[in-house]
């Protein structure tokens, strides 16, 4: 009964598109535990590009059953127009299925998404504008809405008017922007039932008994553990949990069926939006990876903000994770740097801190403390095991995994699924 779960052991875009899409010909079932249409995964399939959203990218592994676990927030719109472009370019979603305890997102959750960044100002979190922070808040508040309530008009009337009624108040008082009417939000919604009715089971059951019966499950986290709610750069983070523990929340598989935790993790490091993050480059270097790594969101197009592997986090999202393995991806891109640096602990306020500081203040004061690292100039983009490595890519390699917690298990060298040094089966060994 293997399942195993991929979480972003960074600020997210790490590759666990790519993972998920290297283990989907082994694996019977995909599903998305955490977040929504915020998540971006490229995936590259013999050259051809894809790019997921609301979808794990478990929907392009022809023998896997996709599905959206009841952690998810689902933009019902997003979803149907993923599911178009995707068939029109000839994928199958039939298979996909969603949890009847998913949470959806309403067309009020994004205007408030947007209207809350703007109130923030200087303060803002940067977030995607998807309305995801809404939609978990109104689930935590018990204000939400879920898939299951599309299919019961006179519940779904009592609930949006019970979200609407605090909202508009919201809306017109503080934020002088128009109500939103109730009829027109159910309506919204009923217009996909039927389309959605197909896809959503109890998903949970399904994936239990799929374990029962010896069959193989991946959790694949969208985000990361750095913008996890609780062990993220607060408040700089997602409004899930997309650690280790959420994709057992988010999909309901105990923790005690987990076989495996897989962190993804790059070679270097990518933030997108606003936080603090004490390896990030300002200099020509800065944009020489975001070039060269094509450091530009999915999602929305920003630009992600760049800079050197940190050892400190890595261990950290190792602890806070338990991971048993970790997938190192974009090793290809540091080709052609002469001395590469990467961050072994912090300088903050003259004292050095050699694990995460407790408190995000002593995080946004924390000055990297650096090792330094002899590059290589040749091509690696082809290496399929380590000795085909250049030495020194070899020597950064072994040296960032002592200081990182866990074992590394795969390298990636390049977009494509086969562009990967596997070191240990990350299923089975
Ligand atoms: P995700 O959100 O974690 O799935 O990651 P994204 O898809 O947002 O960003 C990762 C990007 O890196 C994608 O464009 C991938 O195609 C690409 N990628 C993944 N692994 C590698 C690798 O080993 N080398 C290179 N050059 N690109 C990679
Ligand atoms: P994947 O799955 C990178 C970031 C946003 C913002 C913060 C909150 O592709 O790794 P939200 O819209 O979730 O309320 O935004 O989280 N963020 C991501 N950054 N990759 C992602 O997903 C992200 N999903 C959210 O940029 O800083
Ligand atoms: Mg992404």
């Amino acid at each position: 009964m293997p399942a195993v779960v991929i979480v972003g052991a960074q600020w997210g875009d790490e590759g666990k598109g790519k993972a998920t899409d290297l283990l989907g010909g082994r694996v019977d079932y995909v599903v998305k535990p955490n977040g929504g249409n915020n998540a971006g995964h490229t995936v590259v399939v013999g050259g051809e590009k894809y790019e997921l959203k609301l979808l794990p990218a478990g929907i392009l592994s022809p023998n896997a059953i996709p599905m959206i676990g009841n952690g998810c927030v689902v933009n019902l719109e997003a979803l149907f127009e993923e599911i178009d472009a995707l068939e029109a370019r000839g994928a199958d979603t039939s298979r996909l299925r969603i949890s009847a305890n998913a949470h959806l997102v309403a067309p009020y959750h994004q205007v408030l998404d947007k209207v809350t960044e703007r109130f923030l100002g200087k303060r803002a979190i940067g977030t995607t504008g998807r309305g995801i922070g809404p939609a978990y808040m109104d689930k935590v508040a018990r204000l939400g809405i879920r898939v299951q309530d599309v299919f019961d008009e006179s519940i779904l009337r009592q609930k949006v008017e019970g979200s609407l009624a605090q909202k508009n108040e919201l809306l017109v008082k503080v934020y002088n922007r128009r109500a939103i009417g109730v009829d027109e939000t159910v309506q919204y919604f009923l217009d996909f039932a039927e389309r959605l009715r197909p896809f959503v089971i109890d998903t949970t059951l399904e994936l239990n008994r799929a374990l029962d019966d010896g069959k193989v499950v991946l959790m694949e986290g969208g985000q990361a553990t750095y913008l996890d709610v609780d062990h993220g750069t607060y408040p700089f983070v997602t409004s899930s949990n997309p650690t280790a523990g959420g994709a057992s929340v988010g999909s309901g598989i105990g923790p005690s069926r987990i076989t495996r935790v897989v962190g993804i993790i790059k070679a270097y490091t990518t933030r997108v939006g606003a936080g603090p993050f004490p390896t990030e480059l300002f200099d020509e270097m800065g944009d020489y990876l975001q070039k060269k790594g094509g450091e530009f969101g999915v999602n929305t197009g920003r630009p992600r903000r760049c800079g050197w592997y940190d050892a400190v986090l890595a261990r950290h999202a190792s602890r806070i994770n338990g991971f048993t393995d970790y997938f190192v991806t974009k090793l290809d891109v540091l080709t052609g740097i002469e001395k590469i640096p990467v961050c072994v602990a912090y300088d903050v306020d003259g004292v050095r801190h050699d694990e995460m500081p407790m408190t995000l203040t002593d995080f946004h004061h924390a000055k990297p403390i650096f090792e330094y690292f002899d590059g290589w100039t040749e091509d690696i983009s082809d290496a399929k095991t380590l000795d085909e490595l250049p030495t020194n890519a070899r020597d950064y390699v072994l040296a960032l995994e002592k200081m990182s917690g866990t074992r590394f298990s795969a390298i990636g060298v390049g977009p494509d699924r086969d562009q990967t040094i596997v070191l240990h089966d990350l299923i089975d060994d």
